[in-house]
């Protein structure tokens, strides 16, 4: 049910801070993310290969963690390095290593097969990086279907009346704005969308001076597979032109979001809202934040309900409308590559000889 060979966020390198040891689902696999003393971030199965103890109840030792209940030592590759009591240890001893890349304060995960691993397909948020773009990064759990929060992502629309008085700011919104553009993408979509001459919503005008004067507001959202948004937002002086590029006397923000799965119907949602223009000023990345979390909880709240009455009958079939159209595009592109994933995995099962069994009587010797 998810696409296994790609990049997901698993957390943020602060949740890692002096070597903490960071247990976190992914997938419905569970996940132990340290940094080792090198500064290296290790990702291992959280159970430990002898009588399946979590390994984040463990102990830290360079970039090793030791499991503490019979004290079995594996590296940061997973193998077993350590059996207190027995000289020799078996090369079968080991745990699954996930690969990682920790970049631009994201830690990035690899949940597929490891040799398919390439960093330089993660997808690249440059703001994040950049000392003009300011911002706090945060998180979230949902109770939802990750995919349920790519769907809000899709539609711009839901502005209006899930955020009328947070990030929307009018249930106009949704009338007299539409979609300018629908992009399908090959592992995605953006989506565009202006508002002109409308009133600045609440989140920015608390962080402007001029809070009265009217803005043309654009977003820019692309989504990208398996689950990751950017959005460039624009609030330009009304009528000065930005449709054009008039950039003058604008306020921007980027934002990005990444929905990793934690199980079929949780979520765990990371972003960051940046900001160019706050300066020394950190209190607008505060206001910003609060604004974001209050924002969010409004998308939490209704998408968590929807998961319910969704769960309540399998059966029902959601009726679509013209703004569906990026989010049926983004699922039916995330299904093909799940479908084509599992299809070769099947081959290349079938064509494996079957794996030894192993023996602990044997791994005893
Ligand atoms: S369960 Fe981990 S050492 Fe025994
Ligand atoms: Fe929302």
């Amino acid at each position: 049910m998810f696409l296994k060979n790609c990049w997901y966020v698993a957390a943020w390198d602060h949740e890692l801070i002096d070597g903490k040891l960071l247990a976190r689902t992914l997938l419905e696999e569970r996940v132990l993310l340290y940094r080792g003393e090198s500064g290296k971030v290790v990702a291992l199965n959280d159970r430990c290969c002898h009588r399946g103890a979590p390994l984040h109840l463990g102990r830290r030792e360079g970039d090793c963690i030791r499991c503490m209940y019979h004290g079995l030592k594996y590296d940061a590759t997973g193998k077993c390095v350590q059996i207190p009591g027995q000289d020799v240890v078996p090369a079968k001893l080991g745990v699954r290593s996930y690969p990682v890349v920790a970049r631009d304060h994201l830690v990035w995960i690899w949940m597929g097969e490891a040799d398919k691993a390439n960093p330089d397909d993660i997808i690249d948020f440059p703001y994040l990086r950049d000392p003009d773009w300011k911002g706090i990064p945060a998180y979230l759990h949902y109770d939802a279907n990750y995919l349920l929060i790519v769907d809000n992502l899709a539609d711009f629309s839901h502005l209006a009346f899930v955020h009328t008085h947070t990030l929307g700011g009018s249930e106009e919104y949704a009338y007299i704005s539409k979609p300018l553009a629908i992009e399908r993408l090959e592992r995605g979509f953006r989506v565009e969308r202006w508002h002109m001459n409308a009133a600045p919503p609440p989140f920015h005008r608390k962080v402007i001076q001029d809070k009265d004067a009217p803005v043309d507001r654009r977003n820019i959202g692309h989504m990208h597979i398996p689950g990751i948004f950017f959005l460039e937002s624009l609030f330009s002086p009304a009528g000065t032109g930005a449709e054009k590029g008039n950039l003058e006397g604008a306020k921007q923000y980027r934002n990005c979001q990444f929905m990793t799965p934690e199980t079929r119907s949780t979520t765990h949602f990371f972003w960051n809202y940046l900001n160019n223009f706050e300066a020394d000023d950190s209190n607008i990345s505060r206001s910003l934040l609060n604004s974001l979390i209050e924002g969010f909880m409004e998308d939490k709240h209704i998408i968590e309900a929807q998961q319910k009455i969704l769960d309540e009958d399998p059966d029902f079939k959601l009726l679509a409308v013209v703004a569906d159209a990026p989010l049926v595009h983004f699922r039916a592109t995330l299904a093909r590559l799940i479908a084509k994933e599992q299809a070769m995995q099947i081959s290349a099962a079938a064509s494996k000889p079957a794996a030894a069994v192993f023996s602990p009587e044997l791994a005893m010797k």
